[in-house]
């Protein structure tokens, strides 16, 4: 019997593993020769080495070490140890024949009391290492100078985003990064996901500096309904600051391009009422264009402005004028979509969704018991591929097809302790997810859309921040206990889909000689 389920399980796998193949190959010309081909992840997720060559304490340190904040009890000190293995994951890439990694700098590996200490030389070194490695073996460093971590040495010194001073120590810290990496270095990106790392940190409490208040969540400090709002202001005007750094000392020289990576979720009005048409507007602007506004066009949104009336922090003219056209392309992250309900004019119970800060928009995956798309072992995880398609066309518009990349997209499962090898290894559901997400981005390019790269999250199982160990998101699955990496179907599959599209990438190059 057992072998009859195998056997079942295998026939499904090659069928889902060609239909796949098959589903996205007519759309695989969509991708131009230049396109990047990736994998995504983050230093506290992945480097470990915590205490390693001089490295200083950084706030997710700090915050995992508290008990009670990460739901399996575990921390990143460890995490897959990429900073001791990372030849290995190289040659892993390499056989997946990504043509570029997106990676974080940690920090306070470089800095590990920010501005008011030395510079780490050990941590340097190794990214010279790891990026003359990627080198080596032909793929582009794509890297991100904040992935949620900092010096934990800013929290205490002056609370970090909730002052104007970090932006001289951000301004600082991307200097020495520049200097450092940036011969070698041509896609910088300033933060990841700013709007979820304010959000957690300052809204919900969720992540480090785990301040909050009222219904928001369960905090000894904060202000839910001001602080994000500071925070996200330093950290807007510390990206403008670095990126001027950028722009007059070193792109010219360097030519490399700088940009900034936004969590961007795709929302469908939960009915056809205008109402509920405007508060998806609404959604979108207290999410993504929050940051990405003042960015681009030097302000808030105007619902946000509306709204939040004297809350909202101001640019003063000066600042105007730094922030504009302040990237060179965007970062999206984006892995799923929701339903968005009106709460500014419809009523709606006490609690998420109905607040300023949230712009009176309640977010659900679902409408009358039906799912937004297919539901996944992540709870936040809905396949919905056209909102991939949705997202990129809106920042098209919205943005005047700034250059786009995808800096994230992928598909997590529960960590199920007592699987057999072959159970691990077989993840048809993250394989059909790609393909699909894929098919919707090729439609995007052909529709005109400017977008450059696609990086799947990710590579390795990792350190899922509040969740531990107990999601997994890698083309390859790692045993944490001796961090042996194995490749899943997945692996083996985004191989083959990157292998198409090179072959027909140069088929067009022959063609057009
Ligand atoms: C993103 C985040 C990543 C990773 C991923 C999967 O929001 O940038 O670090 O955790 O989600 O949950």
């Amino acid at each position: 019997m057992e072998v009859l389920v195998l056997l079942g399980h295998c026939v499904l796998g090659i069928f889902v593993y060609f239909s796949t193949i098959l589903m996205v190959s007519s759309s695989v010309s969509s991708f131009p020769n230049t396109f990047l081909f990736g994998t995504a992840s983050s230093s506290y997720q992945y480097e470990g080495a915590f205490l390693s060559d001089g490295k200083g304490l950084s706030n997710w340190d700090f915050f995992t070490h508290k008990p009670g904040t990460i739901i399996d009890g575990t921390t990143g000190d460890i995490a897959v140890d990429q900073y001791h293995l990372y030849e290995e994951d190289l040659n892993l890439m390499n056989h997946v024949g990504v043509n570029s990694y997106r990676f974080s700098i940690s920090w306070a590996r470089i800095l590990p009391e920010g501005r008011f200490g030395h510079i780490n030389w050990a941590g340097i070194d190794y990214y010279n290492k790891l990026i003359h490695a990627l080198l080596h073996r032909g793929i582009e460093p794509f890297v991100t100078l904040t992935h949620y971590d900092i010096p934990q040495e800013l929290e205490e010194r002056y609370g970090a985003w909730l002052s104007s001073e970090v932006q001289e120590d951000f301004k600082y810290y991307a200097d020495i990064c520049f200097r450092s990496f940036g011969d070698r270095v041509k896609y910088w990106t300033t933060f990841n996901e700013p709007n979820v790392a304010v959000i957690r940190g300052y809204r919900s409490g969720m992540y480090p500096p785990s301040r909050c208040s009222g219904s928001f969540g369960n905090c000894s400090y904060g202000d839910s309904e001001r602080e994000p709002l500071t925070a996200a202001h330093n950290v807007i005007l510390s990206h403008a600051a670095a990126v001027d750094v950028y722009r007059t000392k070193y792109q010219k020289i360097q030519g490399g391009s700088i940009g900034i990576v936004m969590n961007a979720l795709w929302y469908e009005p939960f009915s056809n009422s205008s109402e509920d048409k405007l508060a998806v507007e609404r959604a979108i602007s207290f999410y993504m264009n929050w940051f990405l506004d003042p960015i681009v066009h030097g302000k808030y949104p105007e619902e946000m402005r509306e709204i939040l009336g004297l809350d909202l922090p101001v640019f003063s003219k000066h600042e105007v004028e730094k922030l504009k056209n302040g990237v060179d392309f965007i970062g999206v992250n984006h892995y799923t979509s929701f339903y968005i309900k009106d709460c500014k004019y419809s009523e709606c119970e006490p609690g998420p969704g109905n607040s300023k800060i949230e712009g009176f928009a309640l977010r659900t995956p679902q409408k009358y018991g039906s799912f937004i798309g297919k539901e996944t072992e992540v709870d936040w995880i809905y396949v919905y591929p056209q909102g991939l398609e949705n997202i990129i066309m809106y920042i098209k518009e919205r943005y005047n097809n700034t250059p786009m990349f995808i800096t994230e997209n992928g598909y997590g499962y529960k960590d199920k302790p007592n699987s057999n090898v072959k159970d691990l290894l077989s993840d048809v559901e993250r394989v059909e997810y790609m393909a699909s997400y894929l098919k919707a981005l090729a439609s995007t390019i052909r529709k005109g859309a400017d977008v450059r790269g696609y990086f799947a999250w990710s590579l390795l199982d990792n350190f899922e921040w509040t969740s531990g160990y107990t999601l997994r998101f890698g083309l390859y699955h790692v045993d944490f206990g001796n961090l042996i990496r194995r490749a899943r179907f997945s692996a083996i599959w985004y191989r083959k889909f990157i292998a198409s599209k090179m072959k027909k990438n140069s088929t067009a190059q022959v063609y057009s000689m």
